[in-house]
């Protein structure tokens, strides 16, 4: 399938429980390959109502990579030598806000992190650059995100910072209130570096964090544990495949270059003088 330039093409990186999206029309997986390395699965090029997508299962089909193992460099080049202008990222979460209780969904506009062992830049030695991240996250598309989600009924939560911890063990109790008294809304183990590599490649990047416990600072609910996020997972997968679905014919529409300036990012980054 050859990729227009001139119009936005969707990527979108399923978390935990989306390993597909619905509706796609004229599909096909597509082994894409990135010089560095392997991407965690193939890549699901479709259509939907005319608009191009791309679908990256982010730990692969069958959940078999785990957070710290993912190859965040080689999902994002990926996406982008596939045309991907925009990424939508649907991702599981805690919650550390009462307010957000499992089933919101969190469109979240900062993050801080606390991920230790993952490769987190394209550049490095030999070409030196700086993006600027304090705003990791495109506003254009967290609108839309926003709007598609509040007019589908879908319980919706516009902004708060993601904590994106290393894994793959769950936070202790310390950690776990550590990052509550530092103001942070939810918490997971995928969304860095993926957010910065997004900026680094010129993509608008937003987050869709599906909340589906309390982490383990509530004291009227159990630590979270897996079977509790698979089975809200499960409740939610509809919504969070509605979501993307009816979220990109809105997208479609728009300017293939960002208002917000992601596709600019590395117009004042790089710091390695040119050679003579
Ligand atoms: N993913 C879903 N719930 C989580 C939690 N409490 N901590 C880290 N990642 C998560």
């Amino acid at each position: 399938m050859s990729l227009s330039s001139d119009k936005p093409v969707i990527g979108v990186i399923g978390g935990s429980g989306v390993y597909e999206l619905d509706g796609l029309q004229d599909t096909r997986w597509k082994s894409v390959e990135s010089p560095f390395g392997a991407p965690s699965d193939d890549l699901l090029f479709g259509t939907l109502d005319g608009t191009q997508m791309v679908f990256l299962p982010r730990h692969g089909r069958g959940h078999r990579i785990p957070p710290a193992e993912v190859n965040y460099r080689a999902n994002i080049d990926a996406l982008k030598r596939s045309g991907v202008t925009e990424i939508i990222s649907v991702s599981a979460c805690g919650s550390f806000e009462e307010e957000l209780a499992p089933g919101t969904f969190v469109i979240v506009d900062q993050f801080i992190d606390r991920t230790i062992d993952r490769k987190k830049s394209f550049f490095g030695t030999g070409l030196v650059a700086h993006i600027s991240m304090a705003r990791p996250v495109c506003s254009r598309l967290g609108d839309a995100l926003e709007e598609t989600a509040r007019a589908n009924g879908i319980p919706v939560h516009r902004g708060g910072t993601y904590l994106a911890m290393e894994g793959p063990q769950f936070s202790s109790l310390a950690e776990s209130e550590l990052y509550r008294s530092w103001g942070c809304q939810v918490i997971g183990m995928t969304n860095m570096p993926e957010a910065k590599l997004a900026r680094e490649a010129e993509m608008c990047y937003a987050t869709v964090a599906m909340v589906t416990d309390y982490d383990c600072w509530h004291t009227e609910h159990d630590a979270v544990d897996v079977t509790t996020v698979i089975e809200v997972l499960m409740k939610n997968a509809d919504n969070a495949r509605h979501l993307v679905k009816t979220v990109a014919p809105s997208l479609s529409t728009r300017q293939a270059s960002c208002p917000a300036g992601c596709h600019h990012a590395l117009d004042n980054a790089l710091i390695t003088a040119p050679e003579a």
